[in-house]
């Protein structure tokens, strides 16, 4: 009797809760670490393949499609800050974890199971999801013993990664661009190295431009600036002497002018006595 209760309980629980047994083979991927996976692969990896037209293997485990809840990502619509909604059945939630929790729950049926199925969060290790996502801490100690671990399980991945067909001097220059995007980052010094993304390129000549209008926008102030001090100023002063001039002028001339016609006249005066 002893023996058999575990069995029958176990019967009763998974006809009483069907989760039960779900939970049983419930995947092990953590959402979160697939999700900072997916935006490293989208921002360093996948360029690779687009830059060279080339298309992403299914052989391939970082390959986006798949990632084992790929199509619930794209069943979920974030419509308020505090909405979710679920494209499966319409249902809405206050948060992401609370959609995924639901994914898990009503729509277990839509993973894409392993071994086609690839937890992309297992992949953060290599992906370095701690370097680049604020949410972790970097690690203050460096192991190289485990780095070289990490790069030859990195370095296995990229291989199952080049198109197949691919081949000879080709070949070896993709993996080569995916060790470099990926694998060359983990060595003690460069593990810490935050990526060269797409997002922070376009910050940087945004930055460039900010930058170069400023400098030019300063010089050209300053040339407004200058000209007013050199062309306005002395205009003004040149105005003042000028006007001070005819103010003298005015004073000094019209005497001037009086005599000069006082002795014109006298002269005339003078010519007409002559003529006289
Ligand atoms: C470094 O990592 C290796 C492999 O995980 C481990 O055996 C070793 O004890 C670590 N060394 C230090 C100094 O933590």
């Amino acid at each position: 009797m002893w023996v058999m209760q575990p069995g029958i309980l176990y019967f009763m629980l998974s006809v009483i809760f069907p989760i039960a047994s779900a939970i049983e083979d419930k995947i092990a991927c953590s959402k979160q670490d697939s999700r900072i996976a997916t935006e490293i692969v989208e921002e360093v990896f996948i360029p690779i393949f687009d830059d060279t037209s080339n298309t992403v293997p299914t052989s391939c485990p970082l390959n986006p499609a798949r990632y084992i809840y790929g199509d619930n990502e794209k069943h979920k619509l974030q419509e308020e800050p505090n909405r979710w909604s679920c494209q499966y059945c319409g249902k809405a939630f206050v948060t992401q974890d609370f959609l995924d929790n639901h994914f898990d729950n009503r729509h277990g049926d839509t993973i894409l199971k392993p071994p086609k199925g690839v937890c992309l969060g297992d992949y953060c290790d290599i992906l370095r999801c701690e370097v680049v996502d604020v949410l972790y801490s970097a690690p203050e100690t460096c192991n190289q013993t485990q780095l070289d671990i990490l790069k030859t399980k990195c370095e296995k991945t990229v291989k199952q990664c080049v198109p197949l067909y691919l081949s000879g001097m080709k070949k070896y220059s993709f993996i080569n661009d995916m060790r470099l995007a990926v694998c060359a980052y983990l060595t003690c010094e460069k593990y810490s190295e935050k990526l060269l993304q797409k997002t922070s390129s376009v910050k940087l000549i945004i930055g460039l431009f900010v930058g170069v209008s400023c400098f030019f926008g300063a010089i050209i102030f300053f040339l407004l600036v200058c000209t007013d001090i050199l062309i306005v100023e002395p205009e003004d002063s040149y105005q003042y002497i000028k006007k001070r001039n005819k103010v003298k002028d005015v004073k000094i001339r019209i005497p001037g002018e009086d005599a000069e016609l006082r002795h014109r006249h006298r002269t005339t005066r003078y010519d007409s006595d002559s003529d006289r």
